[in-house]
């Protein structure tokens, strides 16, 4: 419901606004979740690079979609100094007219980081999390994963003759798991914690009911880690935050923020981008051959899927400052834009340009661009994530196919990542692999790298993903030592409780 008290964010009334076109064209509905690609071909043929539509079935969360590459890049740099990723810039958010309860509320809401800030106070905000992300060393992160990885296809190898054939849901058990142990590990959360954190950040996007107190519970959680690490810093991710974020820049709760920031980026993309890359790979013949053959790197196949079927599919979270126009629309103040990366997937010059072009041509936006791309580091961390995690998928399961057909798959509706509802995949059992595996690590096995287990051969060398703690813990005795969760890893069959069961 409009209200005639509210104003925009620099306190001004809101400008006169113009109609909206007649006609929203649907993002929504279980025919766009399994092949949005068609449908974004469908609109640019027949309605052009920028096409109003409609996220729901009242109509009232609307923007404008932009499927055109240089359009979107032209919003993300935003060189013009137009568009805010601030969402007290969202008219239809700010007047009360959006339908109550929706997940993507929530999530287009304004937040306290960086992620709602202009600059120059981006710049500050985001750097002590990219500071403490750049201080990592990716060996002994990428140790931590491949160990984290194995322990979770030893979870579902099981024990039988080799002629078993073994049938699993990759999403729950491997491509939802994997990224979220890994982070909630760098973070130093303790494993109690990691879970709550995991079930709370699970109900917060997937919009169910409990959502709100959800939120709630999430950012508390990530309150007491940081008020936790301020008093006991270790060799993770939120001490060195911490460390460098002495100018005050961050107050505690502006840092608590952030950590949980990336943690939801970083969890949701990195699972979506496991899922899309494997079933890729196996329904995409040409590709699979040619990475058996060493013709193509994993890493080639993970860049063709950033055109293909991208992790983060739209980039909902641009909002016009002034009036402006885009693709022939008039745009008015308040006005969303919707960068749809997965349209990349539907566009004519992309097919053209062809397989190999695509493994090698990163010039795709799956990163996002300007000010609020994904920093560096943080690439560099989701890239290890699920190279090592594939690496190790296509190492152990050779024969790994779908359990059903591709076009049998159901999809959440691709408005931020999209995947699978369930990625059903079966394998011949390895057998020598298995009981290798299961010397190596074993299920039920203590998580290596634990200080609390003492079979565990030199965690410190291997499994801590910061050379130290920051130096001001220096006085601390036994602070150098990894401050990572305590316990076993078949934590993760509580893990993947989370996943919606649509
Ligand atoms: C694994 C694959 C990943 C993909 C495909 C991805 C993609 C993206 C995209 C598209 C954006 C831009 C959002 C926007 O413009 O509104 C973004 C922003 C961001 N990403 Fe990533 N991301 C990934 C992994 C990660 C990881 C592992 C982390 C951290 C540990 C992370 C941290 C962030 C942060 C903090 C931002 C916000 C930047 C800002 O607003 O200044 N991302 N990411």
């Amino acid at each position: 419901m409009a209200t005639s008290v509210s104003l925009t964010p620099v306190g001004t009334p809101w400008p006169e606004r113009s109609a909206w076109p007649d006609h929203l064209y649907p993002l929504h509905g279980p025919d766009f979740a399994r092949d949005p690609f068609a449908y974004y071909d469908h609109l640019r043929r027949h309605v052009g690079p920028v096409v109003p539509v409609a996220l729901e079935e009242s109509h009232s969360l609307r923007g404008y979609l932009v499927i055109d590459h240089s359009l979107q890049l032209d919003i993300l740099r935003n060189q013009r100094q137009i568009w805010s990723r601030d969402a007290r810039w969202y008219r239809d958010l700010a007047e009360g007219a959006l339908p109550a309860g929706h997940p993507l509320i929530d999530l287009s809401a304004h937040r306290r980081g960086r992620l709602s800030a202009g600059e120059p106070e981006h710049a500050q905000l985001s750097g002590p999390g990219n500071k403490a992300l750049a201080r990592m060393d990716m060996l002994r992160v990428g140790d931590l994963i491949q160990d984290l990885a194995d322990q979770l296809i030893d979870s579902f190898v099981p024990e039988g003759p080799r002629a078993e054939t073994v049938e699993v849901d990759l999403l729950r058990q491997f491509a939802l798991p994997l990224p979220l142990l890994v982070l909630m590990r760098l973070t130093g959360m303790d494993e109690h914690d990691a879970l709550t954190s995991g079930s709370a950040l699970h109900a917060m996007l997937s919009g169910a009911a409990g959502a709100p107190h959800a939120t709630g519970e999430l950012a508390a959680l990530m309150d007491n880690l940081v008020a936790h690490k301020s008093k006991e810093p270790g060799a993770d991710l939120v001490s060195w935050m911490l460390h460098f974020n002495e100018d005050g820049a961050l107050t505690p709760a502006g840092l608590s923020e952030d950590v949980w920031l990336q943690i939801a980026v970083g969890h949701g993309a990195s699972t979506a981008w496991i899922c899309n890359t494997v079933l890729e790979l196996l329904t995409n013949e040409r590709l699979s051959e040619d990475l058996a053959a060493a013709r193509c790197s994993m890493d080639e196949a993970m860049n063709h899927v950033m055109w293909s079927n991208a992790p983060i599919q739209n980039i909902i979270g641009r909002w016009a400052t002034e009036p402006t126009w885009l693709g022939g629309h008039r745009i008015d103040v308040g006005d969303m834009a919707i960068v749809g990366l997965g349209a990349s997937g539907a566009d004519p010059v992309r097919r053209a340009v062809g397989l190999e072009t695509s493994r090698t041509n990163n010039a795709h936006l799956g990163w996002g661009a300007g000010a609020h791309g994904c920093p560096a580091p943080a690439r560099e961390l989701g890239a290890l994530i699920v190279r090592t995690g594939l690496e190790r998928l296509w190492e152990r399961l050779p024969d790994l196919e779908l359990a059903v057909p591709g076009e049998r798959l159901d999809w959440v509706l691709p408005h931020v990542a999209r995947t699978p509802t369930a990625l059903p995949v079966r394998f011949p059992r390895p057998v020598a692999e298995a009981s290798q595996a299961g010397a190596d690590a074993g299920e039920g096995a203590p998580v290596p790298g634990s200080p609390a287990t003492p079979v565990v051969p030199q965690p410190e060398r291997r499994h801590s993903p910061f050379p130290s703690a920051p130096p001001r813990t220096r006085s601390t005795a036994g602070k150098d030592e990894p401050a990572g969760p305590r316990g076993l890893l078949p934590g993760w069959r509580a893990l993947v409780a989370w996943w919606p069961k649509r």
